[in-house]
């Protein structure tokens, strides 16, 4: 039997201000909450006992996933009163892990849209006998992730969260948010108060003189944490690209939930889903995009690598390009709105009133 535990909290995981009724886990990428990629990722894995640790909106989970049983898998929430930060939530759970002290359980970012072969890194963390494996990424920017550099046996000599200077920047590896640890080292976390565990435990681990091991996997790799790298998981999923087993279809150039109602000449391309009693009129051209359960998307509307809220409504002709439409809000027709742009929930915006290009 293989546990994890999926950190699902923190002050981060409102899609803000896209959805600020939805936490982020919960947002459908692919047609299913996001979340559910993981959970049957995991699952595929061959573990079968998941805590999610959650601080925030917490009960937004549990009317959808329940025990986990529709997955095959026993699933467990804890809240934290006030978010205890990663290491904290992992040390918060562990009453609730059934492992020994010396068997590996597995810890997730909530984030994370990866191919990472599970498997193998739980093979890597028994074969090395580290305390704590990590799936490394590589990247081309590594500022805004935690800096992981090893020496030529994969073992881990340092841990720098967040690099602030280009000094620190010693290494394109970055820790990919997947970890292994002993079932032991997780209760030598300390409790009641809030640890992170870039920050705090793997340093000290470290310090310590303990066994960190890093397996670098350059498998397919998505932190979702913005709007943008939202829809392109989303369409990456689609596409078959980013690998899960809870895409509810056929992998292919679009995905059209059975209830959605498109109309025959609308072009749906490059991983667009449009999701349950959506609507898309004749004409219209959706591409790398993500539309949501009860949108409206009026004919002629151009629209590309954007997120379309849920109930929102897109004017005919109106083009929008890596634009973020906040769920229930309405852009009127001819407008034409570019990358960046997010449209308040419920928010209303006339036609006719926004564009970018000449008036011609
Ligand atoms: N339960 C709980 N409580 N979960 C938390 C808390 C908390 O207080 N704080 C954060 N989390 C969860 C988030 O929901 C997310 O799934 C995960 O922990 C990581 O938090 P983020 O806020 O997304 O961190 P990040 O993306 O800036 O950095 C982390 O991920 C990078 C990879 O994407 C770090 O682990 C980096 O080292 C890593 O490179
Ligand atoms: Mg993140």
């Amino acid at each position: 039997m293989t546990e994890a535990i999926l950190l699902v909290g923190g002050k981060g995981t409102r899609l803000r201000p896209l959805t600020v009724n939805t936490p982020k886990p919960m947002v459908p990428a692919a047609g299913v909450p996001f979340l559910t990629h993981q959970l049957a990722r995991a699952k595929a894995a061959g573990v079968d006992h998941i805590v999610l640790a959650t601080s925030y909106l917490a009960e937004v989970f549990e009317p959808y996933f329940g025990d986990g049983s529709r997955l095959g898998l026993h699933l467990e929430y804890v809240t934290e009163v006030e978010p205890l930060g990663t290491g904290g939530a992992i040390r918060n759970v562990a009453a609730h892990l059934h492992s020994g002290p010396d068997d590996p359980v597995l810890i997730f970012n909530g984030d994370i849209l990866t191919g990472l072969d599970i498997p193998a890194l739980v093979d890597e963390h028994n074969t090395s006998g580290a305390d704590v494996s990590l799936h490394l990424s590589r990247v081309e920017d590594p500022r805004a992730y935690g800096l992981v550099p090893t020496d030529g046996t994969g073992r881990v000599t340092a841990f720098l969260e967040k690099p602030q200077t280009p000094e620190e920047i010693v290494t394109d590896q970055i820790n990919a948010g997947a970890y292994v640890f002993r079932r032991s080292v997780i209760d030598t976390i300390p409790t009641g108060r809030p640890v992170s565990v870039e920050r705090e435990t793997f340093p000290d681990l470290l310090s310590s003189g303990a066994h960190l091991q890093g397996m670098v996997d350059s498998t397919y790799w998505l932190d979702l944490g913005t709007p943008q790298a939202f829809v392109r998981g989303s369409a990456d999923l689609v596409l078959g690209r980013a690998p899960s087993p809870a895409v509810p279809g056929r992998c292919g150039d679009r995905l059209v939930l059975p209830t959605a109602d498109v109309a025959p000449d609308a072009k749906l391309t490059a991983g667009t889903v449009v999701g349950e009693n959506a609507r898309v009129g004749a004409g219209a051209r959706i591409s790398g995009s993500a539309v949501l359960a009860d949108a409206v998307i009026e004919p002629g509307a151009v629209i590309t690598d954007s997120l379309i809220g849920r109930g929102a409504r897109v004017g005919a002709r109106t083009v929008l390009t890596g634009a973020v439409i906040g769920d229930g809000a309405q852009v009127g027709a001819d407008n034409e709105l570019q990358t960046g742009v997010r449209i308040w929930c419920d928010a209303h915006l006339p036609p006719s009133s926004v564009r970018f290009s000449s008036d011609q």
